[in-house]
């Protein structure tokens, strides 16, 4: 599609999302921006909750949650019986490591460019005799899929790690890294939840045993929710001993007397979903899907393009990889103040966020390179802040 149909598509976009009305919105890595849609979805929720009370949940949220489980599966290509629901990535995490066994190999691979939440339960767990190992990153930036290759071993349980790092936008070969802990006897988990949304995701070709996203950020749905993926042949196989009543195979049986789990993905999830978000979340899965995830990832890779170069030719350092393709759209502009910087953007009509050392900068589909001209002209404008050349 040539760059002028991919600007007609902002321009098509842009009007669904109000708060273009009176900023200039780049932070879509953090929150995406709440569209039209998802606010009639809201207000859809609160009639059915004033009309029905708790009777929605058998007529219409009960169906919601499948529906938004469905739309999830359809944008990784993953079966629907692989995917469910929990409260945020840290409680999806939660049940997922309780069914690893973490005795027999008690080694868990990560990277320190992956987020917190993430090392956390790891480190949580080293009093239990878990053994993280945390992969130092050589350039700041990313992890050498050899480093991986080399950490993993006979005792390693899990590699988890980012598709997309939060912390440089970095896109990393997770099939690479899944296919050195198979090799090894152990599982793949990729927190994709900065990639699915801005770039096309395939469960399957990324290899994953495990995949988790969420709601909030490219996918557009607000907070409250976050995706699991498990793979089909892991479903059965795997108990979770941090469980709840959604992952009960009979959940209205209300049987105390034994617990039988689900047979899918679902066996994971734990207790009731945000169903507020939960049609905010469709209505974001939907727009992404109809706007259609190749023509975003050749959108924003352009604008993520032009940051660049705008960046570059302010005077501005960018930590990011150095191969265009490795790159996402967040841009990460080195910064010593960047706490100031991302105010003095506030006080300009510009939303943007910050990180331990850099402004980040986060263009979606609804961008243009206006936006992008006007981040950086704020920014240039005090050199001695900004990083040097
Ligand atoms: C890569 C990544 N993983 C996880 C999270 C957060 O997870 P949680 O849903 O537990 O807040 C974030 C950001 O908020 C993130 O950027």
């Amino acid at each position: 599609m040539p760059e002028a149909d991919l600007y007609e598509l902002a321009e098509r976009y842009r009007p669904e999302f109000p708060i273009f009305r009176s900023a200039v919105y780049l932070n879509s890595c953090s929150l995406g921006a709440l569209s039209q849609r998802s606010r009639e979805a809201l207000n859809r929720f609160a009639d059915l909750w004033d009309r029905f009370g708790a009777a929605a949940w058998y007529d219409h949220w009960l169906e919601a949650a499948q529906v938004v489980r469905a739309s999830f599966a359809r944008l990784i290509s993953a079966d629907e019986s692989e995917t469910a629901l929990a409260a945020s990535i840290s409680a999806a995490l939660t049940s997922i490591v309780s069914a690893i066994d973490l005795e027999q190999r008690p080694r868990v691979v990560t990277t320190e460019l992956d987020f917190p939440t993430v090392i956390y339960q790891f480190l949580a767990r080293r009093r239990l005799g878990v053994e993280p190992v945390v992969l130092k990153s050589p350039d700041g930036v990313s992890v050498p899929v050899e480093a991986f290759a080399a950490a993993i071993d006979e005792r390693t349980a899990l590699v988890a790690t980012s598709h997309v790092y939060y912390t440089t936008g970095a896109i990393q070969d997770v099939g690479a890294i899944a296919r050195h802990a198979r090799a090894m006897g152990a599982l793949c988990l990729v927190d994709a939840y900065q990639s699915t949304g801005q770039l096309p995701v395939d469960a399957r070709e990324l290899q994953a045993d495990f995949l988790l996203s969420g709601s909030l950020k490219w996918l557009l749905g607000g907070q409250g929710l976050a995706y699991i993926f498990v793979r089909r042949e892991l479903c059965r196989r795997l108990e979770p001993t941090a469980v709840g009543w959604f992952g009960a195979e009979d959940q209205f049986a209300f049987d105390v007397g034994a617990l039988r789990l689900r047979q899918d993905a679902r066996r994971f999830e734990l207790g009731t979903p945000a169903v507020p978000t939960l049609y905010t979340a469709r209505a974001g899965l939907e727009l992404v899907q109809e706007v259609g995830i190749e023509r975003i990832r050749r959108r924003v890779a352009s604008l993520a393009d032009d940051l660049w170069r705008r960046a570059r030719s302010a005077g501005l350092r960018i930590r990011g990889a150095s191969e265009p393709a490795a790159r996402s759209a967040i841009v990460m502009i080195e910064n010593t103040e960047p706490e100031a910087a991302v105010r003095r953007l506030g006080e300009a009509g510009v939303i943007a966020d910050y990180r331990p050392g850099a402004v980040r900068l986060s263009p979606h589909f609804y961008n243009t390179t206006e936006d992008n001209a006007r981040a950086i002209e704020v920014l240039e404008r005090r050199p001695g802040v900004g990083g040097s050349r």
